[in-house]
């Protein structure tokens, strides 16, 4: 029973006329990653998928990284095998084009599972990654924006209550995207970003951090989307895998770990998806879209929606 789900961030859509933008891109992804698991492999299926949400610069990941609040890009990425619990993830990585391809090599060409910033690239480099700038014109363009309506007003609030300023200002939580593939032997799971707009510099969110946005074991694996403080303390990718080694399954697993996350943060914080190991898929949000887009045996098309 093999199946894959993809998402492209939890959050608001403020333009109605992104929507259906952004869900041809999540089927595509899903597509993508769909191709690769028929030939049997779940990591590959979750590098593709997330590889694809990366070029895509609607996304916030690789291409359309959103910007520090100094006008840098600092991308994070993460990718875990169940069966092995290998892991290997990048933070404050800049200057490639697909941060999971470099998250997978920490994974596969040391034993090492998290490499930052300047040491993440030179890793990258040594490995063959080009040199890549992965900011576009409309990014540079919404960070000139943001920057102005929130000095205006006086804000110092990146630094404290983050998640009361993204309910007043739901841009600046843009589209983390993420896949779970489990190819009928393996559960993989890989989450990619470019973080919180105007973010602090140096600041590191979930994905790349093994059990906070990204997680996979023998039972389920998980990627987390949105307020990536949440998730890191909540350990919500891990804590929704114990879910399911208790016995629920992927979409009553997603939907506990949500409730969690609103229980203790608030509505508008996290959105989830995941797999378990009898290749069910589960996607759970409590903001108000999460693109997201399956595929399960037996289904001739996607199913994907905000
Ligand atoms: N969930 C992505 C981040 O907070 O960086």
């Amino acid at each position: 029973m093999v199946a894959i789900i993809v998402h492209g961030g939890a959050g608001t859509i403020r333009n109605e006329d992104r929507i259906p933008k952004v869900i041809v891109g999540v089927r595509e992804a899903v597509l993508a990653g769909w191709r690769e698991l028929k030939r049997g492999s779940a990591l590959d299926a979750v590098e593709e998928a997330v590889k694809a949400l990366e070029d895509n610069p609607l996304f916030n990941a690789g291409t359309g990284s959103v910007l520090t609040l100094d006008g840098r890009v600092e991308m994070d990425a993460a990718i875990m095998r169940g069966k092995t619990l290998e892991a290997g993830a990048v933070a404050g990585i800049w200057g490639v084009k697909n941060p999971i391809s470099v998250a997978r090599k920490v994974m596969e060409r040391t034993d090492h599972v998290l490499l930052i910033g300047e040491g993440a690239l030179k890793f990258a480099r040594l490995l063959g990654f080009e040199e890549y700038d992965p900011v576009t014109e409309e990014r540079l363009r919404q960070w000139e924006e943001l920057r102005k309506k929130l000095l205006e007003k006086g804000e110092t609030r990146h630094w404290k209550r983050l998640n009361e300023l993204i309910k007043e200002y739901p841009e600046l939580l843009r589209s983390t995207v993420g896949a779970v593939a489990f190819d009928g032997e393996e559960i993989v799971a890989g989450t990619s970003t470019g973080g919180v707009f105007l973010k602090v510099f140096g600041r590191v969110g979930d994905t790349p951090i093994i059990g906070g946005g990204t997680y996979a074991n023998e039972v389920a694996g998980a990627s987390c989307t949105g307020l990536g403080e949440v998730a890191i303390k909540l350990a919500l990718a891990k804590s929704a895998t114990d879910f399911v080694r208790l016995g629920m399954n992927a979409q009553a697993a997603s939907d506990a770990a949500i409730s969690l996350a609103t229980k203790y943060f608030g509505r508008d914080t996290m959105g989830i998806i995941m797999v378990d190991s009898s290749g069910n898929v589960g996607f759970a949000k409590n903001t108000r879209h999460m693109s997201h887009a399956f595929m399960m045996e037996g289904m001739k098309e996607p199913e994907a929606g905000v």
